[in-house]
This record gives structure tokens, C-alpha cells and sequence, in this order.
């Protein structure tokens, strides 16, 4: 991709990746994705906003000289220090070692750590602070958790344009960088869907004062870090309208506790269906369905899980553990929102039993309140054992009611 101008004296210098297919090792990202940076030009100071991943260094580097020689930046400015924004800075910094690198004040605690060098020029950016460049005055506002504590937004007040990093961007490439000119507009709005469950569904809360401070700066024009820039005529309102709904808490009156497990012949099935049983024997209304993991997306499954007011986890046990459904579900678990939530892990097994333990084990580390030890039942469950299933059931009802 060449430099695209965004408007006067602001142009997008970043890489596109088209072919990405899975990105921080869990992501699954269907239309690949782009690092974006942006480098803004005052009249007297010229400021990069972010870098890449280290993996397009030099064509991001040809990017940026096409708009300006790199001995005339002055400033790197990290809005947020993950890898792919902030890979390419080390080299980058090589080549213009006067610049100076402004971050957050979390931010500057691992930039030694991201460059391995502790000679950089930094500046922390508190909220409020201002650079100016010359007809471009750079404004700062934190906005932590989105997604990580380090996270801000720079605001150039004349262009009424914000760059908010990860904040409404999305893993989705097409060459225009423009949201007025998606060709595969439903592509992207599912791309913009799966960026936020993955990325920003774990702090709901934040989004929401996020989306607020957006609001007060009045942009015309975002400019995230990743996929199209969002503009006032085009999908801007959309996203924000989007991420207000997804964020906001849904209001139910009856309790939603699904059963996840995963059954190899049928008893561990068994088990559950009998612990659902004596849920809704004390939660009538209770929304309460078995899910078969094999059956279903993670993804959604996931999602489930991170929304329900409890659930139930089962596993067999096959080569001493717990299978890895059951963990991968596990580990789409939004562990900071879902502290103490209550859970009932259960499961069939033949010989040595490990699955249960196991997950009861990854369940106390993700902070769940787990009900009782684990419910084991051995080979097939007999009538008794189904009974105690039920009880259980009733009792785990009982402890949210
Ligand atoms: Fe796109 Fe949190 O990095």
C-alpha cells in the first residue's frame, strides 16, 4: 500500500496484511487485517502516529518517504504499545534517534522492555496535554482498558480527527483505507463485530466511557489502527451505535446458565441433562440448554459463557485430562469480567478421572466460584448417580437464587 492522504497535512502510511488468517495466535481474521500508522504534518514539527509490526518494516518505511524524508519527524507518538504497533519502533528509531516517542504513563513503564534501549527521547502524554506541531495541535486523552492500561487517543483539534489505536479499528483489509468506499460492506461489518467480541467484549465498561470521550471531541474523523478509517458521512455513527449496543448490559429477568460439555458416549451428556434437570426444578424460567461443544463455535460459545449469570462445564476424561474442547472454550473465558461468576464442572470417566480435577484446576485459576469438588461419575451413571446429578443441580440453583 502507498501513503493515502486522510486530509490536508495528514496522510495513512501504514501496511496492509491481506492474507493474515489468524492474528495473536487466537484470532481468527477472515479478511486479513492492516497496521495502520499516520504521519501528521504542522507547519514547524512532524509527528508519526504508531508504527507497524516489525514484519513491514521497510515498506513501511518506503510509505512514509513518500510523503516526507525521515530525518524531518520529530515525534513517534504510541497511543498503545502492543507488538503491532509498536514492532517496527526499535528500527524505526535507528533511523531518526532525535525523534522523541510520546506514550502514556503506562505506556513508558515497557518501552525499554518493547526496544530494548533506554537512550529514547520520551515524553509521557497525560490527559489534556498538548503538541503542537504548527496547524496541527495534538491534544491527549487517556483512555485506559481500551484494550490494555496503556491505551490513549490523540486528537488534532484543527482536522476535528481522532486516532484511537485499537478503539473502533477491525481486522479487515481492503486497499482504500476508506470507509465510503468498502466494496464488501457485510465482510467488513462482520469483521468489525468479531474485532470487538475479541478484543473489547472484555471491557464492556470502558468501551462505553470511551465512546463518551469521543463524544465530548466531536471527531469527524476516526482513525484507528487497524481496517478502514471511520468517517461522520459514512460508517462513524455506525460503530459507535454498534459498540454502545454490544457494551451496554442486556437486561434479563430470568437467569441464563448454560451447560457446555463435551460427551465421547454419551455419559458425561447424561450428567448434564440431569443437572439441568434440578436447575429448572428450583429456576423454572431459567434459560438452561445443554451444548454439545462439538456442535457449536467456540467463538459463540465463548460469548455465551462470558454473558450468562452461571453455567455448568462438563468433560470425560481421554489421555489423563480433560478434553481440549472443553479447555478451548476455557480459554476464550473474559477472565476479568467473569470473577467469582458460579460454576458447576462435572463429567464421566473410565480408569484414572484427571478431567474434572483438571478443569476444576483451570476453573480456580480463572478466578470462577466453583460449586463443590467436581461431580465424577464413573463409566456409565447409574440411577443414583443421575439422582445426585439432579440434586446437585438444585442445590447450584439454589446458591443463585
Ligand atoms: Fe492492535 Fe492491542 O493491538
Amino acid at each position: 500500500m502507498a501513503a493515502i492522504e486522510v486530509c490536508k497535512g495528514i496522510h495513512s502510511v501504514g501496511v496492509l496484511n491481506p492474507n493474515m488468517r489468524v492474528f495473536d495466535v487466537v484470532m481468527k481474521t477472515e479478511y486479513g487485517t492492516s497496521y495502520n500508522s499516520y504521519l501528521v504534518e504542522g507547519d514547524h514539527k512532524k509527528a508519526l502516529i504508531e508504527t507497524v509490526h516489525h514484519r513491514y518494516f521497510n515498506q513501511y518505511i518506503q510509505n512514509i518517504e513518500q510523503v516526507c524524508p525521515l530525518n524531518e519527524i520529530d515525534y513517534v507518538i504510541l497511543n498503545h504499545n502492543e507488538p503491532d504497533h509498536s514492532g517496527s519502533l526499535a528500527m524505526l528509531m535507528e533511523k531518526i534517534p532525535n525523534a522523541t516517542v510520546v506514550l502514556s504513563q503506562a505506556g513508558s513503564v515497557y518501552i525499554k522492555n518493547i526496544t530494548n534501549r533506554t537512550d529514547l527521547k520520551v515524553q509521557v502524554a497525560k490527559s489534556g496535554d498538548v503538541i503542537d506541531l504548527g496547524g496541527k495541535t495534538l491534544s491527549f486523552v487517556s483512555a485506559p482498558f481500551l484494550h490494555w492500561p496503556d491505551s490513549m487517543f490523540t486528537y488534532v483539534k484543527e482536522d476535528k480527527l481522532v486516532f484511537t489505536c485499537d478503539f473502533l479499528g477491525s481486522h479487515y483489509c481492503e486497499p482504500t483505507m476508506h470507509d465510503q468506499e468498502i466494496t464488501y460492506l457485510e465482510k467488513y461489518k462482520f469483521a468489525f463485530k468479531g474485532y470487538y467480541d475479541a478484543i473489547f467484549g472484555p471491557f464492556k465498561p470502558y468501551v462505553i466511557a470511551g465512546l463518551e470521550k469521543l463524544d465530548a471531541l466531536d471527531a469527524d474523523i476516526v482513525c484507528p489502527s487497524h481496517g478502514p478509517i471511520l468517517t461522520k458521512g459514512g460508517l462513524l455513527g455506525y460503530t459507535k451505535e454498534m459498540y454502545k449496543a454490544w457494551s451496554t448490559p442486556a437486561e434479563h429477568s430470568e437467569k441464563v446458565i448454560p451447560l457446555f460439555y463435551c460427551t465421547a458416549y454419551g455419559n458425561t451428556e447424561q450428567v448434564a441433562a440431569a443437572i439441568r434437570d434440578g436447575i429448572l426444578e428450583v429456576l423454572p424460567g431459567a434459560k438452561c440448554e445443554l451444548y454439545d461443544l462439538i456442535d457449536h463455535d467456540l467463538g459463540e460459545m465463548g460469548a455465551l459463557l462470558n454473558s450468562s449469570d452461571a453455567f455448568c462445564i462438563g468433560t470425560p476424561t481421554i489421555n489423563r485430562d480433560a478434553v481440549p474442547p472443553v479447555m478451548m472454550l476455557l480459554a476464550h473465558v473474559d477472565v476479568i469480567n467473569n470473577q467469582k461468576k458460579p460454576v458447576l464442572p462435572f463429567g464421566s470417566y473410565g480408569w484414572s478421572g484427571e478431567g474434572v480435577p483438571n478443569v476444576v484446576a483451570r476453573l480456580n485459576s480463572q478466578k470462577f466460584k466453583v460449586f463443590g469438588e467436581g461431580f465424577k461419575v464413573i463409566f456409565v451413571p447409574s440411577k443414583e448417580d443421575l439422582e445426585k446429578a439432579k440434586e446437585l443441580g438444585r442445590e447450584f440453583a439454589k446458591s443463585l437464587s
